[in-house]
């Protein structure tokens, strides 16, 4: 049975705003938003006055208030925000990638004590259902991994450097323009975004939770002409890519890494804003979900379909969590690696387990090797100091 929800929103930026919009266009919803707690009392806002509050209590402590819908960026206040609401018994849709990649195990106590319900589809791959779909379908232990494009901004930025040839810094300003990148785009050029969107995946396709600084992730942020000649040169593009897999019997690896990437692959023609994710299985082989992961509507409309589960009191049910899965982190996976570097002395940093192909000429050095996940997690402190950019090859 279909209940009406009256909805405390907190934050009102890119996604909020969507939100706004869709849901006035929603006949269906049964929801209508009652409060919007924003911090800045002087912006003006795309919503009527009235709506508006800056007391968070004015939200959690209003009993008329069922569902608090957060989408805010500063990931520990969101935190403070959605514990709050689900410890008063209030249902919670959120978008906050960080914060539930960091304190998802706490926040699923609580629902379970408190009988309440957490959705936050929206929170990895924008319009894509992935969280959904990996819950409920993929309710078995077929899965063998999950392999995508998480991030739309870094996306959008290597295609267009690939496409129409922009230099980094021009194609970063055009993703922030259209309301793609984070409020500090660090978190998506870097592989964060992307690395906690992988996280939250992880728990619903395996029932593991694996902290975000247990994981190695890089990012594209050196990303230089050579490595995009080089990855022409082969026909491939880079694109980064978050994957989790298993390794072996009790055994999974994560990682965020920029990858080269064939046309055979589906995540190939993935370009901009989209995001694609590959679920593969034992006995169904690949499938393929695709759509856009960032920008207001098609995160907004993301949150309305939260927000109409809610209606229907749909909960993630954790099913493959409750099972206990014996699956440990898997680090020593290793992985082919194309690495370029300037100073020689660089390579030190690096424990390759083997060198394949090394060139070396004025002003562009690359060595490929195979390398372990945690030989490349132990030169991350000193890598990020450096001028160097490296990207799996897959
Ligand atoms: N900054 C994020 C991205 C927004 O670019 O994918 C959607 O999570």
């Amino acid at each position: 049975m279909k209940q009406q929800l009256n909805i405390g929103l907190f934050g009102f930026g890119v996604v909020g705003n969507g939100l706004y919009e869709v849901l006035q266009k929603s006949q269906t919803a049964h929801a209508e938003i009652r409060k919007i707690c924003v911090k800045n009392r002087t912006k003006r806002r795309q919503a009527p006055e009235s709506l508006f509050c800056f007391e968070p209590s004015e939200i959690l402590d209003d009993p008329e208030i069922n569902l608090v819908v957060e989408l805010i960026d500063d990931a520990d206040a969101a935190y403070e925000i959605v514990k709050s609401a689900l410890l008063k018994g209030k249902s919670v849709v959120s978008g906050n990638k960080k914060m539930l990649a960091v304190h998802l195990p706490e926040l699923i106590d609580i629902q379970n004590k408190y009988g309440v319900g957490l959705l936050y589809d929206a929170s990895a791959c924008g319009s894509i259902p992935v969280i959904r779909n990996l819950e409920e379908y993929y309710d078995n232990d077929l899965l063998q991994s999950v392999t995508g494009i998480l991030n739309g901004s870094s996306n959008y930025i290597l295609s267009r450097m690939f496409s129409q040839n922009l230099d980094y810094r021009e194609a970063l300003f055009g993703a922030q323009e259209l309301g793609f990148a984070e409020s500090d785009p660090f978190y998506d050029v870097e592989g964060l975004d992307a690395l906690y969107k992988l996280v939250i995946i992880t728990v619903h396709a395996f029932g593991v939770y694996i902290a975000p600084e247990r994981i190695f992730h890089s990012g594209i942020s050196k990303i230089s002409e050579n490595d995009i000649g080089f990855a022409k040169e082969k026909g491939s593009k880079i694109k980064l890519v978050a994957r989790v897999l298993k390794t072996g019997p009790g055994k999974i690896s994560l990682s965020v890494l920029p990858m080269f990437v064939k046309p055979e692959k589906y995540i190939f023609n993935v370009e901009d804003e989209f995001n694609g994710v590959v679920i593969k299985g034992a006995f169904y082989d690949k499938q393929f979900m695709f759509g856009k992961g960032a920008g207001g509507f098609p995160t907004g409309s993301a949150v309305l379909s939260d927000i109409t589960a809610r209606g229907y009191n749909y909960r993630y049910e954790y099913k493959k969590m409750k099972q206990q899965p014996d699956l440990k982190l898997d680090n020593d996976h290793a992985v082919k690696i194309y690495l370029r570097f300037t100073d020689k002395k660089d390579l030190d940093i690096f424990g390759f387990e083997s060198i394949l192909e090394q060139h070396y000429a004025e002003g562009f050095n690359y060595v490929i090797g195979k390398i372990s996940l945690e030989a490349l997690f132990k030169a991350r402190p000193e890598m990020s100091t450096k001028d160097i950019f490296l990207a799996e090859i897959s």
